[in-house]
């Protein structure tokens, strides 16, 4: 039994998520940790809120609600939606928490103890009405290039120059409007990566079995140009983790915090100790996961992502880590595995939050239960390169997998055994060379499915599960009980008993993909044994003649037409 610890990207607090979000970290990660489950690691699985910046700070502010309060009411709609998808996070945290604080404030002592944060005075411009710093992005006024109107003070998205503020002419706050603004001085704090840089490649370098996508970002960043270059990690805002040195005050950063990408991948570990807390655990607990000199040397740990968030996890969180740990003292466990994902588009676009547009979590679970989302966006994983979701796709994929193959299959061998033998699994006589072909054809495509997923090669995953349903309708077709019971009732009855343990057996393997539909099947087959089948052959007779089961409802229900063009009308336009 191995350890393995499992990190998604952590999801913004302000607003909904949409299907591309989830794809692109969340639901891969809970495929995997399924699967690790079911084969009996240890795992622990976590994920949370990313609650602090700017944009918290003005979604909370559009919904006229103070910012604490808002995002303990995103956290929540959030953790509801994550539920409904069957995420099976050990933990679902906050990057709010207090424990979350306190080790941000921990790491960044520890930084500064080791001579790698540098203080430098920036010039910035100070809205008066707002009475805040702005960032960048929240000044607009007319480009100086193309005289467009609404450039931001970072970039003018009419002819792409990039900015700075002081550039734009007539400037004015993007939040309030106000024209009344100043350039002050103010002081920041960061993180010297520069000075890591050769230790980071070396430890890039060393991962020779990460995928090309993960890699080859990480590398642009650290070698591209001039190079990795030391990063802002405070900011003038009020929503956040104050800048603090560890329990101590930092003199010259009061009313600061910390950059949102900052404390937000150190939530990973602060989810593990509210983890801990919430179940009554001492400190060793979450330490054995996250601590190389307290039981995490064992640990196997993975990250799930989207590409844009690769360059922070390869970069600047490790060497947060890394530098934390100058003197050996406090060897905190690094990433062993990055999985990066490309972008799934929308029927011929892109999917966005900020335009509304896309199928969003709570939209998708109002018109079908998760398993056929799941299914759909597993099996389309934007792993090698961008997928894309059209309503077309999504019907026949869900038809013909999921209702054709796998629910037919449960359909016809349940209904035909209450019919002729009753709901329960009958006494039967031996079985033929056919069967050993079927064990022997399950057993490599088993095998193969198992290497796929450790592998975490999404979509080959489930081409292979659904490959394991196939052979199961191939052996009912050639085996034909319902034409055998003319014959010979116990040759029948055999092979239907085959079936009904070839339901269990599905159950179980599909779990990961399809956990409600693998519970109904399960259910309806009596059983509460989930054992992997390591021997196909004995699974295959594990429940026993005379075990009762139940024909379960209609596991998938096909999508018509008029669904497809209903939905594909509603969602065309945008979220409002
Ligand atoms: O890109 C995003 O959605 C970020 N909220 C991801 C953060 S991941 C981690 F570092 F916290
Ligand atoms: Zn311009």
């Amino acid at each position: 039994m191995a350890r393995i610890l499992i990190t998604s990207a952590l999801p913004y607090i302000n607003g909904i998520k949409h299907l591309g979000n989830l794809v692109g970290s969340q639901l891969p990660a809970d495929l995997f940790a399924r699967f690790m489950r079911a084969r009996g690691h240890e795992v622990m699985f976590l994920c949370a809120t990313d609650e602090h910046g700017t944009p918290a700070e003005l979604a909370a502010a559009k919904a006229q609600m103070p910012v604490a309060a808002y995002c303990a009411e995103m956290h929540e709609v959030q953790a509801e939606l994550a539920r409904g998808f069957r995420l099976s996070f050990d933990h679902f945290g906050r990057s709010s928490s207090p424990e979350n604080h306190k080790l941000t404030q921990h790491l960044a002592g520890r930084l500064k103890a080791a001579g790698l944060i540098s203080e430098v005075s920036e010039k910035q411009v100070y809205s008066n009405a707002d009475g805040r710093f702005l960032p960048d992005r929240y000044i607009e006024g007319t480009c100086p290039n193309c005289g467009y109107e609404r450039a931001r003070g970072d970039q003018c998205e009419n002819c792409t120059k990039q900015l700075d503020p002081t550039d734009l002419i007539n400037p004015r706050s993007a939040i309030s409007g106000s024209t009344d603004l100043e350039v002050r001085e103010t002081k920041h704090l960061f993180l010297r990566q520069k000075a890591m840089r050769d230790q980071l490649r070396a430890w890039i370098k060393s991962k020779t079995d990460w995928p090309v996508l993960t890699t080859s970002i990480a590398l642009k960043w650290l070698d591209d140009g001039d190079g990795l270059q030391d990063r802002g990690i405070t900011r003038d805002l009020d929503w956040g983790v104050a800048v603090r040195d560890g329990e101590n005050d930092w003199p010259g950063m009061e009313g600061k915090v910390f950059y949102v990408w900052f404390d937000a991948p150190i939530e990973y570990i602060s989810a593990t100790a509210e983890w801990a807390h919430k179940n009554g655990l001492g400190d060793a607990a979450w330490e054995r996961w996250w601590r190389d000199d307290k039981g995490a040397n064992d640990v196997r740990y993975v990250e799930f992502m989207g590409k844009d968030n690769v360059p922070f996890h390869t970069l600047s969180f490790p060497a947060t880590l890394m530098g934390a740990n100058f003197d050996g003292a406090e060897p905190w466990k690094l990433v062993d595995y990055i999985k990066s994902f490309n972008y799934l588009n929308y029927d011929g676009g892109q999917f966005s939050t900020s335009q509304g547009r896309g199928v969003f979590m709570d939209q998708a679970l109002s018109i079908l239960p998760a398993d056929y989302w799941r299914w759909w966006l597993l099996s389309h994983a934007p792993e090698s390169s961008d997928s894309e979701f059209t309503w077309e796709n999504f019907q026949a994929s869900v038809n013909k997998d999921l209702a054709d193959v796998l629910g037919n299959l449960v359909s016809r061998v349940t209904k035909f055994c209450r019919s002729k033998f009753g709901e329960v699994v009958p006494e039967g006589g031996a079985l033929g060379p056919r069967e050993e072909t079927l064990v022997a054809d399950l057993t490599a495509k088993l095998r193969n499915y198992e290497s796929l997923m450790e592998s975490m090669e999404v979509r080959k995953s489930a081409a292979e599960l659904r490959a394991i349903w196939v052979l199961g309708n191939e052996y009912l077709q050639e085996a034909a009980p319902w034409s055998t019971f003319k014959t010979d009732a116990a040759a029948a009855a055999a092979q239907v008993r085959l079936a009904l343990n070839l339901i269990r057996l599905y159950a179980v393997v599909s779990q990961p993909f399809i956990p409600d539909a693998a519970q109904a099947m399960m259910a309806a087959m009596g059983s509460d044994d989930w054992s992997w089948p390591e021997d196909v052959q004995a699974a295959l007779t594990l429940l026993p003649a005379g075990h009762a089961f139940a024909t379960p409802e209609v596991l998938f229900a096909k999508i018509t037409d008029e669904q497809r063009e209903d939905w594909q009308t509603r969602f065309a336009g945008v979220r409002t």
